[in-house]
């Protein structure tokens, strides 16, 4: 089992950016934290991040056939891009959305995703342990589609 961990714009600042709000890891030890728990669940997982909405939008529309599940962070592009919307029901595989931050606790420009809608489920607020929680349920949603 395949499982991409995919990070939006400005998640290479984590450690840096905002740390009252996200905290002071790092992405690279936030991912390294994932492949831990990967290690344990027994899956693999291959991480990216990109600044760039066409990059993240053409890595998931072709995912299918490759990967079996996404956990994706669309960071800011979570607010506006109906392109990554369309490719997370395009791609015809189970993603999870998660944040660091609590979405709903923040402006009011952060309340609505469009891309939670096409997603199994959202998790928020956790900071890195949002990433955990986001992979144990696609995992968790995976193993139980093959055993029915
Ligand atoms: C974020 C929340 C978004 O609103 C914001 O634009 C981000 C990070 C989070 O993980 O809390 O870049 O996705």
């Amino acid at each position: 089992m395949k499982i991409l961990i995919l990070n939006g714009p400005n998640l290479d600042l984590l450690g840096k950016r905002e740390p009252d709000i996200y905290g002071h890891a790092t992405l690279t030890e936030m991912m390294d934290a994932v492949r831990a728990r990967a290690n344990d669940l027994g899956v693999e997982v291959v991480c990216e991040q990109s600044n760039d909405e066409g990059t993240l939008v053409t890595r998931i529309g072709h995912c299918g056939g490759e990967i079996d599940g996404v956990v994706i962070n669309p960071a800011a592009y979570t607010h506006t891009s109906v392109a990554l919307c369309d490719a997370i029901k395009a791609c015809g595989v189970p993603c999870v959305e998660v944040h660091l931050s609590n979405i709903q606790s923040r402006e009011s420009f952060r309340h609505a995703s469009l891309t939670a809608g096409a997603c199994l489920g959202q998790i928020s607020g956790f900071r890195g342990m949002s990433y955990l929680l986001g992979l144990e349920a696609v995992v968790d949603y995976l193993r139980r589609k093959d055993a029915q």
